[in-house]
């Protein structure tokens, strides 16, 4: 891994012959808001974002923020900032934003995952019958890039960049249990669910690669970082959020500032022509760690995955 200032200046480098066109799932805070920002900074807004999420008031202060394009009227066209709705927590609504994705863009240059929220508790299912915990971490990301697969082809029939960038691990998960993938035999309170999503990105993120290999899939580990998620609105009980109060000035001093992260993500982001990535907060490629299991199991956990999110392979 190059020093940080390396890494910025790698970053300072991008400027694609195209207008890039980027999704973002999570650009509504955090790491996804920072990288969306980076991103159109460096390009000084010659570029389409679109940023799915739930809070339209976040993703419009975002954009009011973000630099406005200059250029031909040709070019002009091809730039935006848009913001579609999607509840990540059932399937139906993750295909939903698929297909309103697609229509708008016909090719996808990256698709950026961040979206998601960590808690525990008991199993729950959502209408759907997922654990809803999994869901969050796990089940919306194989449905979004299974839905989106034609549109990043298309990046790369034109002879561009493609790549899903997933931010949540990089292969530090506990195994897979083949025997219960839906977790129905998992009651205890706990992270397990949690930690499992992340294990199960990793897979299906390698064998995503195995059968797009001229796309770029990667999973990158944030460690922590300081972003609204680790602050005290973040958690509803009171007795928390006053523990994380007053934990602030720590969390300052030691978490990863957001746009530092965001830095070294995107240099994740743009150095990965094909293949399977699992990155560290600083981007070294690490992998593969923890996706070596027989090919029966991997095709178990692939069915699984397409039947439990109702996704049609493409
Ligand atoms: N920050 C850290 O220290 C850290 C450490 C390890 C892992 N992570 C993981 O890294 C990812 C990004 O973290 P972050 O700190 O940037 O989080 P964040 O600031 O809390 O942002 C989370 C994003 O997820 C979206 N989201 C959450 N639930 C959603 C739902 N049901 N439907 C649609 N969108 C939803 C939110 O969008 P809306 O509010 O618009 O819905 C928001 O944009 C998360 O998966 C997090 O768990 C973070």
């Amino acid at each position: 891994m190059p020093p940080f200032a390396l890494v910025k200046a790698s970053n300072d480098g991008y400027c694609p012959l195209y207008v890039p066109v980027v999704v973002v799932f999570g650009g509504t805070s955090g790491i996804g808001k920072a990288m969306t920002r980076r991103l159109s900074e460096q390009l000084d807004g010659r570029i389409h974002v679109i940023v799915v999420g739930r809070n339209k008031a976040a993703a419009d202060a975002l954009f009011a923020s973000l630099p406005k394009p200059t250029g031909s009227q040709q070019e002009l066209e091809r730039c935006g900032y848009e913001f579609i709705h999607c509840d990540i927590s059932l399937m139906k609504n993750v295909h939903q934003a698929a297909r309103d994705i697609a229509q708008r863009c016909p090719k996808i240059n990256y698709l950026i995952l961040t979206a998601g929220k960590a808690f525990f508790g008991k199993r729950e299912e959502t209408e759907e019958g997922l654990d809803s915990q999994l869901v969050l971490r796990y089940y919306w990301k194989f449905a979004i890039t299974n839905d989106l697969l034609p549109n990043l082809r298309a990046a790369k029939d034109v002879g561009q960049a493609a790549g899903v960038f997933v931010v949540l691990a990089h292969g530090i998960g506990p195994k897979i249990n083949f025997q219960d993938l839906e977790m129905k035999k998992y009651h205890r309170y706990g992270v397990g669910p949690v930690w499992r999503g992340a294990t199960y990105g990793d897979l299906m993120l390698a064998m995503y690669a195995e059968r797009e290999p001229d796309i770029a899939f990667t999973h990158m580990y944030p460690g922590m970082v300081d972003t609204e998620a680790n602050r005290p609105s973040a958690v509803p009980f009171w007795p928390v959020k006053f523990l994380i109060w007053l934990l602030r000035p720590l969390a300052l001093l030691l978490f990863i500032k957001v746009d530092v992260s965001a830095e070294n993500m995107v240099y994740g982001l743009l150095n990965g022509e094909r293949g399977f990535y699992q990155r560290n907060t600083v981007a070294d490629n690490v992998g593969p760690r923890n996706v070596s299991y027989s090919e029966s199991d991997r095709q178990v956990f692939w069915e699984h995955s397409l039947s439990a999110t109702r996704s049609v392979p493409r």
